[in-house]
């Protein structure tokens, strides 16, 4: 077959490939639907970050989480350096780590100059291994347990604490240096987005009720083992929208206003993160640089009507810096054909690499990575193996025609993937892979079957 390159085929897997291949620094990773450095090379494959897709899939096995260091590293610069640029006063960006967690991610995001959130003992564990200091990282979550408490006390990162059980708890651990905190508050605004992923809505698990600051600011203000530091909020996930992260800047600068009256010196400001991501062609979000952007210039506008200081401005986004960095690849099976209804085409993976399409009905874009130039004339149901009918990666995806031992990538799959993957029907987990400049690490080892019962007991009297 001949190829001309770039492959001329509108309809086809290169329809997918950025804008304009490789490292553009205002080519915001959020707006693209393959990592910045996609490519069709001229064995007609997918490449990402200088390797071909088919190659590593021979070298690391099926599937593959393949991370894309040079996207991943666009996106923190560009975050990072939009605060730097926009707002007059300190500000730092965190890597909110539930998205994926682990220790070449934590390390990458840290090298970029960011800091990390954390939202259990594991996570904390994790971002401590991976050197990340622990001035940059603060510690969430709605019931952390006591020793998740001394470990953050111990290792001196930030908790910020959610609710009054918590703020109870940290007095009573107390030690001879105060505590440092941030308090974070529900801040009743709505966002069109899943209706599980919607965490700044009043009746929310999340955070401390805004009408009862009075009695937070007054508590706090009384505990001298307790160093108050900032106050934070966080609207919700996969946000596209411009106006609600503008609501919140403005709500939070005058939580910042009366907490002045409680004596409290509050010099930190986070809002969270939230940005969305495009999953498919109909998804349009704000740019990594216009939503930061927006979010500087409001906090500095709020504080100079209020007459404030300018805190120190935190944001932690997840999804918009990692998720177009990555890609899946799995191989295609079997594939069952039921007439005038659908055909299914199965692949060696499904909910529990990528959990995301059966929890929240999430869609998403495939291409065959060994066919990018081949017309996308048939539509399938792409199935993973799973033993559930609901283990659908993507209904009526567009793909050329494929065939046992095709390599087939879905797309922007860094975050929320690896991070909520399990072991369901006991299939090991894939291994991860991180490229750049013709170059592939492991960075996740593929889990073996001794792995998978390395913590099950057989009690003697059952053998
Ligand atoms: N900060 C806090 C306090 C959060 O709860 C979250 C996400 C983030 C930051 C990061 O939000 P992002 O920038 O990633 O939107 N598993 C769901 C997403 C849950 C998000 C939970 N909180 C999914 O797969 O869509």
């Amino acid at each position: 077959m001949v190829v001309t390159f770039p492959p001329q085929v509108e309809n086809s897997g290169s329809q997918y490939l950025p804008e304009n291949t490789g490292i553009k620094a205002d080519i915001s990773p959020n707006q693209q639907l393959l990592p910045l450095t996609a490519k069709v090379n001229q064995h007609d494959h997918l490449e990402i970050g200088g390797c071909d897709v088919t190659t590593l899939v021979k070298q690391f096995g099926s599937p593959l989480y393949i991370l894309d260091e040079a996207t991943l590293r666009t996106a923190c610069k560009q975050y990072h350096n939009t605060f730097k640029e926009y707002y007059k006063g300190e500000s730092q960006v965190l890597y909110a780590s539930k998205a994926w967690n682990c220790l070449a991610v934590c390390a990458i995001v840290a090298s970029e100059g960011l800091g990390i959130d954390v939202v259990s003992g594991g996570e904390l564990y994790t971002a401590l291994q991976a050197g990340v200091s622990p001035a940059k990282i603060y510690l969430h979550g709605n019931n952390k347990s006591r020793d998740e408490l001394i470990l953050a006390i111990e290792s001196g990162c930030t908790i910020v604490v959610d609710n009054w059980y918590e703020l109870h708890n940290l007095v009573g651990l107390s030690t001879d240096s105060a505590v440092r905190i941030m308090l974070r508050l529900t801040p009743g605004i709505e966002c069109h987005t899943h209706e599980y992923i919607r965490t700044g809505h009043l009746d929310s698990k999340f955070g401390f009720d805004p009408n009862d600051l009075d009695q937070v600011f007054t508590f706090v203000s009384q505990q001298p083992s307790l160093n108050c530091v900032g106050l934070h909020a966080h609207i919700g996930s996969q946000i596209f929208e411009r106006q609600p992260h503008r609501d919140l800047a403005a709500v939070m600068v005058e939580w910042l206003r009366d907490a002045s009256k409680y004596g409290l010196t509050i010099t930190e400001l986070n809002v969270g993160g939230g940005l969305g991501i495009k999953y498919t062609e109909s998804d349009d979000p704000p740019s990594i640089a216009e939503w930061s952007r927006a979010i500087c210039e409001i906090v500095q506008s709020a504080c100079e009507s209020e007459n404030l200081p300018l805190p120190k401005l935190l944001c932690e986004p997840g999804r918009s810096l990692i998720a177009t960095s990555c890609i899946t690849a799995y191989t295609i099976g079997s594939s069952k054909e039921i007439p005038d209804i659908r055909t299914y085409v199965s692949v060696d993976g499904g909910m529990s690499d990528n959990p995301r399409p059966i929890t929240y009905q999430s869609v998403y874009r495939a291409v065959v990575a060994n066919k990018m130039s081949a017309a996308c004339n048939e539509t399938v149901t792409l199935a993973g193996k799973h033993c559930e009918s609901g283990d659908i990666l993507i209904k009526n995806v567009q793909l050329p025609k494929t065939a046992p031992g095709d390599i087939l990538v879905v797309m922007a799959t860094g975050a929320y993937n690896y991070s909520m993957s399990s072991n369901y029907n006991r299939l090991p987990r894939p291994a991860a892979v991180v490229v750049t400049n013709g170059e592939a690490n492991l960075i996740l080892q593929r889990e073996t079957y001794q792995d998978l019962i390395r913590q099950d007991y057989l009690p003697e009297r059952l053998k």
